[in-house]
């Protein structure tokens, strides 16, 4: 890969390259071709990068098992790559299971979340027999119960009092959650009690302490914590969630999948559990960084003294992740590697709202011009899956490449679709 100009390597997909012009490729193939092929804006997953990832966490943790968390980027393509690099999928909704089902995910290997499971979800779920159901709540084993499910193994996600450093919206850990059996005050005792004397199989303990985590100590503390109550309830398995956080921008550093996996792997030394029965269970790590969006810019408000506003064509609706967290990214003039990015400016989308803004201060090329493409790197997680129609904007195409093909997986939204669900329309 080596120097890719304005875009620092550590936020590229492995396939990155950039041509004598300047123009940014991934696995050869340039986003000017892509863009005319697909439009923009463009979601562009380097495939045989996010399954390099997987390798990466595989060599470093086997024999942990590893759970692809869906809803980081649920494509039935995706359910594909988790299917054939034998990995396992864990769906917290019927479309994440349907998801997996459709793309060959053996149903053995879906782990099934949520919060607040409908009868319908459980009902389908146990009719692909999947491979666990993770209970959250009594409710579940009440559903459960009335559905008259019994042949599924079970785990009891408890939250285990462990409070990540990590944004508010995507901690888990803490007791003050709407997630998991708490610990401290015996419900999770009694969940465990209640789903064994009602002749449920409980085959493990889950923890999921947040997201974007950057520190590994949260999760040795988890282990452990884990671990007790494995040993205490006699239970073989043990999942210690996801979690593992990625850089966005060029001065941010995290840990990458092979330590975060092998710091995992070495906690578990310390236990009795068999690491063949323990499973982790990222998503961000897995498919942040493999991708790359792809904008065409529309509009450049100059304000003389003031700001840069630089429109392209998606916004929030595609990214809504600056809006939700507050989240950093960065972006590049995606033909112009070489040219020197040195100019503030503000990324907005073109949403009827002021906080519509991808990138709050991006540097780029100050002779950027309308027309230009504009790439955000490390999209691949919760972009796509979290992305909405506000505005009645299509969704963008989705495209992976793999052996040097780009392959259209996702069309992009037509104005039909946008109108499909309406009565009469
Ligand atoms: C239960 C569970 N597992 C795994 C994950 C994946 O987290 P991440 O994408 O940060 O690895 C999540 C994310 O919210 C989750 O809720």
């Amino acid at each position: 890969m080596g120097d890719l100009g304005a875009l620092p390597a550590h936020l590229a997909p492995r396939g990155a390259g950039v041509l004598a012009s300047g123009e940014l490729t991934i696995q050869g193939i340039g986003v000017e071709e892509l863009a005319e092929r697909f439009g923009t804006p463009l979601f562009v997953y380097d495939e045989d990068d996010i399954r390099a990832r997987v390798h990466d966490l595989a060599h470093a943790i086997a024999p942990v098992q590893i759970t692809y968390a869906s809803k980081a980027f649920s494509a039935v393509a995706m359910a594909k790559v988790v299917a054939s690099e034998g990995l396992w999928w864990d769906a917290a909704s019927l479309g994440e299971l349907e998801a997996a089902v459709r793309g060959g995910v053996p149903p053995e290997r879906i782990i099934v979340h949520g919060n607040n499971k409908s009868f319908e979800e459980l009902e389908r779920a146990a009719s692909y027999s999947v491979g666990r159901i993770v209970v959250d709540a009594i409710e579940d084993l009440d559903r459960l119960d009335a559905l008259g499910v019994r042949q599924i193994p079970l785990w009891l996600r408890v939250a285990p009092g462990i409070e990540a450093h990590t944004h508010a919206f995507v901690r888990t850990g803490q007791v003050d959650s709407k997630f998991g059996l708490p610990i401290v005050d015996g419900t999770a005792e009694r969940a465990y009690r209640r789903a064994v004397e009602a002749g449920f199989t409980v085959t493990g303990v889950h923890a999921h302490i947040g997201s974007q985590i950057f520190d590994l100590a949260p999760f040795g503390e988890l282990v452990h914590r884990l671990s007790t109550l494995r040993h205490r309830w006699a239970v073989p398995e043990l999942c210690v969630g996801g979690g593992l956080g990625v850089p966005y921008l060029a001065q941010e550093r995290a840990p990458t999948l092979s330590e975060w996996g092998s710091y995992v792997r070495e906690a578990l030394r310390g236990t009795s559990a068999d690491p063949a029965d323990v499973f982790v269970e990222p998503g961000r790590a897995i498919v942040a960084s493999s991708c790359i969006t792809l904008y065409r810019v529309g509009v450049i408000k100059r304000i003389p003294g003031v700001r840069i506003y630089v429109a392209v064509d998606g916004g929030m609706s595609d990214n809504p992740r600056p809006v939700l967290y507050g989240s950093g990214y960065m972006a590049v003039a995606a033909s112009r590697l070489y040219a020197a990015h040195d100019t503030a400016m503000r990324v907005v989308g073109k949403h009827c709202e002021s906080g519509d803004v991808l990138v709050d201060e991006a540097l780029l090329p100050s002779d950027l011009s309308v027309g230009e493409l504009i790439a955000t790197p490390v999209t691949g997680a919760y972009g796509y899956s979290m992305g909405s129609n506000y505005n009645r904007l299509p969704r963008p195409a989705v495209v992976m490449i793999r052996g040097g093909r780009a392959r259209e997986v996702v069309r992009r939204e037509q104005l039909d679709d946008l109108f499909r669900l309406e009565v009469g329309a």
